[in-house]
């Protein structure tokens, strides 16, 4: 965690001026190996310009063993990623008498300082530091936080860390020993990785696929599908082309949804790990695989495809109401703890990719994984499946099954109430920040410290100013 301060002095802050928490922990034997903190300042904010740029100061505490060269391999990191030390400071350890400590002031942003602190940490002790100013709120637990995404290119960092994909196919897989079939499968992933603009692909054999698929799902929807998706798909037909004999271009797919809900589409390789994938709804990107299940299989994947992603998926993503309770799971997993993200990721599978409503006192089906499957979509609509209510308490426990039915099917009344279910349930996992989009600059602002809060309100005030405004022309016009 780092805290910001505006205009600091340039000379480097010094051991005493910053890190009598440091001494606090030191006397009282609680350094945690794993725990640092960066601190900013001199931060070069421009008002009004939401660029960040982060170019700023951080400064880091690390401890050395009493022997020769240790210090210069630490130094030799920060000279080989360009950062400038502005001050630098050492001192017998009064923690352990064998070892020394330095510390250094940096002219980095933290970026830098994180990537420099993750490789330190192989080699030394990086030790917590206390923030300046006590800017962070009381009791605020300054701890390691995982790197997440806090603008929308940041996403390109994370975007094609995929688990698995291209020809990469297990030998179960119903396309294992189809060459063809492989080839295509690397032709989709490398348009994945290289991925700046949406491109149009020349679908050929996939849309014979594609249009069992589409048959074979459309049937079902009138009495299977939830209201919202019943409501968007003819729109989808109508501007992106999702017809029986036609597989939609993501970019359409993506205009589309951009103009609707906010969310866009980028193209994935394969698999995310859910903490990427996540971070991707943060931002209301929706990362989405392009190339199409085996033809000898048209009704069964062992993974999603392109029939999963634009059947099952985008007419929901296209309510924002849904596309609001999606957000709100990812930006509720950025900096979580890896425990954390794992529930959060539950929770996803059981809402988006398998949740279920109930409308007009019938069960309906919202969740992707069901509205891209006819054979589960119509068990879990049977009577025969296990509903309960979605509790992400209960929920984030239930074993998600991949090759098989669900045990269980998990029902909400309405995105509106999984969402408030979701919000209270984020309230829970421990970070020592809020998190907030800014859907002007893509980014996410985190809340840490009077001075980001502050920022918030005066926004806020100024939404609630054109509330007032509107309601008191209502009066005016009602003779109020
Ligand atoms: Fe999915």
């Amino acid at each position: 965690m780092y805290t910001k301060r505006l205009e600091g002095p340039r000379r480097g802050r010094s051991f005493d001026s910053v890190n009598s928490c440091l001494e606090e922990k030191h006397l009282n034997n609680e350094i945690n190996k794993s725990n640092f903190c960066k601190i900013e300042e001199n931060k070069d904010i421009k008002e009004n310009c939401n660029e960040s740029t982060e170019k700023g100061r951080g400064a880091v505490v690390f401890s050395l063993k009493n022997e020769v060269g240790g210090l210069v391999k630490a130094l030799k990191l920060f000279q080989e990623k360009h950062v400038n030390l502005v001050h630098i400071e050492s001192r017998k350890s009064k923690r352990r008498s064998s070892e020394f400590e330095i510390f250094l002031d940096t002219d980095s942003n933290s970026e830098q300082l994180n990537e420099i602190i993750q490789i330190l940490k192989s080699h030394v002790n990086v030790l917590p530091l206390s923030p300046p100013d006590n800017q962070c709120a009381p009791g605020v637990d300054i701890e390691i936080t995982p790197w997440f995404p806090k603008k929308i290119s940041d996403i390109d960092k994370c975007a094609n860390r995929v688990l698995m994909y291209g020809s990469d196919l297990d030998a179960d897989h119903p396309g294992f020993k189809d060459n063809v079939y492989r080839k295509r499968r690397e032709y989709f992933a490398d348009l994945a990785m290289d991925y700046k603009h949406p491109s149009a692909i020349d679908f050929t054999e996939e849309v014979k696929t594609w249009g069992t698929v589409f048959c074979e799902l459309t049937k079902l929807y009138p009495t299977h599908a939830c209201r919202e998706y019943l409501k968007n798909l003819p729109l989808l037909t109508k501007y992106c082309g999702y017809r029986e004999d036609n597989i939609p271009q993501l970019e359409d797919v993506s205009r589309f949804l951009k103009e609707r809900s906010g969310f866009t589409i980028r193209p994935v390789a394969g698999f995310l790990a859910p903490r990427d994938f996540l971070a991707g709804l943060a931002f209301r990107v929706f990362h989405c695989t392009q190339y199409v299940r085996h033809s000898s299989a048209p009704l069964y994947t062992p993974e999603p495809d392109t029939c999963h992603e634009l059947l099952g998926h985008v007419p929901l993503f296209a309510e924002p109401s849904f596309a609001q309770f999606s957000q709100e799971i990812g930006l509720a997993s950025l900096g979580a703890s890896d425990e954390a993200v794992q529930k959060l990721a539950t929770c996803y599978f059981f809402t988006v990719e398998f949740g279920l409503c109930k409308q007009e006192e019938q069960l309906r089906a919202y969740g992707a994984g069901l509205l891209s499957s006819a054979s589960e979509l119509k068990y879990a609509l049977s009577g025969n499946a296990k509903v309960k209510p979605f509790d992400p308490k209960v929920t984030c426990k239930q074993e998600c099954l991949i090759t098989t039915y669900q045990d269980v099917y998990f029902l909400s009344e309405s995105f509106e109430e999984a969402k408030e279910k979701m919000r209270e349930f984020a309230k829970t996992i421990k970070r020592p920040f809020s998190v907030r989009y800014n859907p002007y600059t893509q980014s996410v602002e985190v809340l840490k410290d009077t001075k980001s809060i502050t920022k918030v309100v005066k926004e806020l005030r100024q939404e609630l100013d054109i509330v007032s405004d509107a309601l008191s022309r209502i009066n005016n016009d009602l003779g109020i």
